[in-house]
């Protein structure tokens, strides 16, 4: 009904413009009256998570997206090495797993048919299992050793978007509780990133307060046939996740390429007026990847690509070779997908109504598969 939807014409909308507050939520309660962190439910102790020397994330669709973006965050903080694979290939390869191995099994439901198989084969190695889950008391959080639970609240749409940004924020927690536990950083780095952390809700906010002209543009281009995402770092999910939710509403042909691979094959598709969405990383700290892809960006241009750029506030070097220009608020690299993946959820889901599709039901698709 209308009352459930908030006054939206879908959940999905509605979904959308809570993330604020699901951001908020899952940080609250976590971090204590120092700025440090305290999450009680992991369960391990001390002892056995200074014992862990590999790290594999599995989960599918959006949830694989968070796990890419965690690899980043959680190599860098806690020097741990940490793969991370989609849940239906993991067990039939045989990985290597043991009692050091820490699998983290990512998954909004908890009742993905190929992420439970998934845990059931690491935890049959002995390997210990920590779910993150935003269903409370489901499967895959019951069979696993500890649960982090995301607080998004009930996600009716079948594309996932908050539950996608609290599944970062989670994994963002357990790398900076892993590197709080072994030392891996000073505590003054991690309190300023939980404190950069804590800011994320506002900059959220400020993305969905300034977001018409996003709107405005996924109605423009409700005729493409196809759209085409870059980034590189974190904006390489990001890229796939954007192309993952065109794909899944709008029944668009939609492809995510790492901007470095462009080179490699993917600028052959460049074609006129074929839109390319660019998620360009932050100028501070990755600045070579800042130049590279904005050479990236003239060189998808000068082939007649329309170039929809997103980039933080006060980059004013993508200017020229933007046709459309989205700016986000300043994050930390590692932090920049909570930003700059709301625009890419806002555009789909447009864009898809720009055709006539239900955004809340899209066809084919199911919010939780229980089957392999
Ligand atoms: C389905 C949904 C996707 C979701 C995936 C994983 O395919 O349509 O939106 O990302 O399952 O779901 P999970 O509940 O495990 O996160």
């Amino acid at each position: 009904s209308a009352a459930e939807k908030g006054g939206y014409d879908y959940f999905m909308l509605k979904e959308i413009a809570e993330q604020p507050r699901a951001v908020a939520d899952t940080l609250l309660g976590r971090i204590d009256a120092n700025g440090r962190l305290t999450l009680d439910e992991i369960r391990l102790s001390d002892d056995e998570l200074r014992e862990i020397d590999k790290i594999i994330i599995v989960a599918c669709g959006t949830a694989y997206h968070a796990g890419l973006v965690a690899k980043y965050a959680i190599e860098h903080w806690t020097r741990i090495p940490c793969e991370v694979e989609l849940a239906s290939e993991f067990r039939y390869r045989d990985p290597i797993l043991d009692r050091d191995t820490l699998v983290i099994a990512i998954s909004q439901s908890g009742e993905t048919m190929d992420t439970l198989m998934a845990v059931r084969h690491a935890r049959e190695q002995r390997s210990r299992v920590l779910a993150i889950c935003n269903v409370n008391g489901s499967t895959i959080p019951r069979e696993s050793d500890a649960v982090l639970y995301t607080h998004a609240g009930p996600e009716v749409g079948v594309a996932a978007t908050k539950t996608f940004l609290t599944q970062l924020v989670a994994c963002y927690l357990v790398g900076l509780y892993l590197a709080q536990v072994r030392g891996t950083m000073f505590g003054d780095e991690i309190r300023a990133i939980i404190a950069q952390l804590a800011d994320m809700p506002d900059k959220v906010e400020k993305v969905l307060d300034t977001i018409e002209p996003v709107r405005e543009l996924a109605r423009s281009l409700a005729d493409a046939k196809a759209v085409l995402f870059l980034g590189r770092h974190v904006g390489y999910p990001v890229a796939l996740e954007g192309a993952l939710k065109l794909k899944e509403l709008a029944y668009m042909h939609a492809e995510a390429f790492a901007a470095g691979e462009l080179k490699h094959g993917p600028i052959a598709l460049i074609e006129q007026d074929l839109p390319v969405v660019v998620v360009v990383p932050p100028r501070r700290g990755r600045s070579v990847l800042h130049d590279k892809i904005l050479s990236n960006i003239q060189e998808i241009r000068a082939r007649g690509a329309k170039t929809i750029v997103i980039t933080e506030e006060g980059d004013e070097t993508v200017a020229p070779y933007a046709d459309t220009l989205i700016y986000v608020p300043a994050a930390p690299t590692l932090l920049q997908p909570l930003v700059a993946t709301v625009p890419l959820q806002v555009f789909a889901c447009e864009l898809a109504l720009a055709r006539g599709h239900d955004v809340d039901r899209p066809r084919n698709l199911a919010k939780s598969v229980t089957v392999e």
